[in-house]
């Protein structure tokens, strides 16, 4: 293959970092762009020869400036939205670990996608999985998609126990290594939430035909069902080196150092259902996919504040829950016709998830609070 040119956005966080590391091995990809937050990208562009970079701000112009042909947006949070639009309306392959954008702005993405026509491929590690076990599939063959949660650093315990839970504990992931934000959402299964999301607009798979189970080891990274009774399931060492890789050299595979599955050493595959009612995030996250409109972007902004509000220490480990829930009970979810809707939708629920932060509390609380779904309208089927 001929020298891919990637953007790179999010280059001083978990997925840019790993993914520099794949860059370096390959000759047959190059950095021409690099993006962070509020990180100085200085060194970096000098190890890596990157004449365009862009702390902060509008990413699309530093996309426009550099022209590459492969944007890799590990950008976190809604942040990441304007570059995956950008992407996708442009027809510029967009390798996608930024989950954020696609559950906010699902149908405006797809919109742009049908119009561009260029390639979305996820680097979540279960869409990329999903994506591997789809690929050359007739849609009418797929009866169900299942995706696999690791069940994160809190499965088993109790409400009760979740109400003390403090930040250094919800950042200890058992399985994966990963920033701040995506950390704690495993912990609260609202990244499952996300991913359900995701799942859905990228696979355009309705939404009771996405089944998530926890499987703790993480060497399922997901799983196809078809209609002949087979399935299909993409195994490895959870390391998202592979999952990176595939989306920067697609179709081609390149080695890495993720050593292969040693099955005779006494593998165990464990699968269970999730615990729904301890972890209220997943279902309310179906839920607001089932609803459509911005009810997605809803959760995905109230998600946003609250763990912002728990890692400040201004907010408990089960008040995550009752922002996002309270958030879209009163959100009005109509769908946003343009990027500027979205934004407002967007700006609205981080008021709204705002007013529920207290101004300063401890992080544990001793009272759990309740778990039951909120008060939303019925979703409609499609
Ligand atoms: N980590 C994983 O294993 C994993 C797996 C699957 C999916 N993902 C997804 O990948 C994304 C990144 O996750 P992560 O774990 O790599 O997060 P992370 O370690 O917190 O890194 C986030 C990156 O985004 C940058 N950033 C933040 N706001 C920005 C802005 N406004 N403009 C430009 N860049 C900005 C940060 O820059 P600064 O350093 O300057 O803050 C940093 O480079 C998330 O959507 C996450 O859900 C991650």
């Amino acid at each position: 293959m001929s020298v891919r040119r990637i953007a790179l956005l999010g280059a001083t966080g978990s997925i840019g970092r790993q993914a520099i590391e794949v860059v370096e091995r390959s000759p047959e990809l190059e950095l021409c762009a690099l993006a962070s937050g509020s990180a100085d990208l200085a060194a970096l562009a000098a190890e890596h020869a990157v004449v365009h970079t862009q702390v902060g701000g509008d990413l699309t112009e530093l996309l426009d400036a550099s022209e590459p042909d492969v944007v890799l947006n590990a950008v976190v949070g809604f942040a990441g939205v304007g570059a995956t639009l950008w992407a996708l309306e442009h027809g510029v392959t967009l390798a996608l670990a930024n989950k954020e954008s696609l559950v906010a702005a699902g149908a405006l993405a797809l919109a742009a996608r049908e119009r561009g026509g260029g390639l979305l491929l996820p680097v979540d590690s279960e869409h990329s999985a999903l994506f591997q076990c789809l690929e050359g599939r007739a849609a009418g063959s797929v009866d169900s998609l299942v995706l696999t949660a690791s069940g994160g650093p809190f499965r088993g315990r109790t409400r009760a126990d979740l109400a003390e839970i403090g930040v250094d504990e919800a950042l200890a992931h058992p399985t994966w290594s990963m920033g701040p934000k995506i950390t704690v959402d495993s912990a609260t299964l609202a990244n499952k939430g996300l991913e359900l999301i995701e799942a859905h607009f990228l696979f355009g798979i309705p939404y009771e035909r996405i089944e998530v189970v926890v499987h703790p080891s993480s060497i399922v990274h997901s799983l196809v069902r078809f209609c002949d009774g087979a399935a299909l399931a993409h195994l490895g060492y959870p390391d998202m080196a592979v999952p990176i890789s595939f989306a920067l050299t697609y179709p081609d595979r390149a080695a890495t150092d993720v050593p292969q599955l040693d099955l005779a050493s006494g593998l165990t595959l464990e699968f269970s259902a999730p615990d729904l009612e301890t972890f209220p995030l997943l279902a309310l996250a179906r839920r607001a996919g089932e609803l459509g409109g911005t009810y997605p972007c809803v959760f995905n902004a109230a998600n946003e504040v609250a763990v912002a509000a728990f890692l400040d220490g201004r907010l408990p480990f089960l008040g995550i829950e009752e922002i996002v829930e309270e958030a879209l009970a009163e959100a009005d979810g109509s769908p946003a016709r343009s990027l500027a809707e979205l934004v407002e939708a967007d700006a609205a629920a981080r008021r709204l998830a705002e007013q529920g932060v207290p101004v300063a509390v401890g992080v544990g609380s001793t009272e759990p609070p309740r778990a039951e779904v909120p008060a939303l309208p019925a979703p409609e089927r499609k």
